[in-house]
């Protein structure tokens, strides 16, 4: 029976995979990916590489066959898409006999929270916990990686940009969530029907974030609190989808009201270790 990945040509997935390979074999795991022909690299690992889309209930199945615990990472498209993604995902896993499945959830998953993401991530949690497949549902907080976006801007301009005010975020790095899925996946029984909250050791402001980027690259960097519908105007123009924008706006929406400012120890659990601080990693990648 294998271990298998979903998107693991992604960059949540290809970590999770690097760090399984330190605590299983090679020929112990499989991968579920969307396009076979990117994956080469994978392959070249000893890793089975096998060919899965949410969006295909029979090519999916398929790729769960022989398979005993999965890790679905969530996928990318607006709320109504990626919900029957997922289901369908979940169903896939259910018809091939898998037996336990691991989730990419999201902190606090709310069906009326302001990140409008967030009633996914309840709905496939509902769905898992509802097929009688044994579970571990990862929460996800916000990637830190996704800070390193503003940088070029703010050492341009001296401004670091979000519409965030004082909002506090629990920001971690992907490189630990990916550690601890690898850790989950390679002894699943440990971790059994358990819901865990990923967030990092510290919720830190926008504020403190410019103040990390000042600090690490000697530039005059401040926080700037963009208005909300600058903020989205700058995302539009940049051609994301109607759903992201409304996602990251709401995001800072529900940030604000304190939705993401919740630490909680049960990443420094699984890891053995403390996380990795956004200020570590900022002034890691910046002098990269
Ligand atoms: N916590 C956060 O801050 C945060 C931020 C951004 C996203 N996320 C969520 O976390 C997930 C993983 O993050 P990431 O950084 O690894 O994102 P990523 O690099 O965009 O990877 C997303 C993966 O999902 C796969 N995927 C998309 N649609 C799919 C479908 N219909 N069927 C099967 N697989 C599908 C992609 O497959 P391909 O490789 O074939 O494209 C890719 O491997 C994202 O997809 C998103 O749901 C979380």
């Amino acid at each position: 029976m294998k271990t298998l990945i979903t998107g693991a040509t992604g960059q949540l997935g290809s970590l999770v995979l690097d760090h399984l390979l330190t605590r299983l074999s090679a020929t112990e795991i499989a991968v579920s990916v969307r396009t076979p022909a990117k994956a080469d690299a994978i392959a070249a690992k000893g890793v089975e590489v096998r060919h899965g889309d949410f969006d295909d209930l029979a090519l999916m199945t398929k790729a769960f066959a022989g398979v005993e615990t999965a890790l679905i990472i969530s996928a990318e498209a607006d709320n109504a898409t990626r919900i029957a993604q997922h289901r369908t995902a979940v169903d896939a896993a259910k018809a091939a006999g898998v037996k336990h499945v691991i989730y990419t959830s999201i902190v606090d998953p709310r069906v009326d929270a302001d990140f409008t993401y967030s009633a996914i991530h309840l709905d496939t949690e509902n769905y898992i916990k509802q097929s009688g497949l044994k579970y571990t549902l990862l929460r996800n907080s916000f990637y830190a990686d996704l800070l390193m976006a503003g940088v070029p801007h703010a050492l341009e301009t001296g401004d670091f940009g979000a519409p965030a005010g004082d909002a506090k975020i629990t920001y971690v790095t992907r490189n630990d969530l990916a550690e601890a899925a690898a850790i989950v996946l390679a002894n699943p029984a440990a971790h059994e029907n358990a819901v865990y909250e990923l967030t990092g050791a510290k919720a830190v402001t926008h504020a403190e974030i410019a103040g990390y980027i000042a600090d690490a690259t000697g530039k005059p960097v401040k926080f700037a609190d963009l208005p909300a519908d600058v903020h989205v105007g700058i995302l539009n123009s940049i051609g994301l989808p109607g759903h992201l924008v409304e996602a990251l706006a709401g995001l800072y929406v529900g940030a604000k009201k304190g939705d993401y400012a919740v630490v909680s120890n049960d990443l420094e659990k699984i890891l053995g270790r403390p996380s990795q601080s956004v200020e570590d990693f900022l002034t890691k990648a910046l002098a990269a």
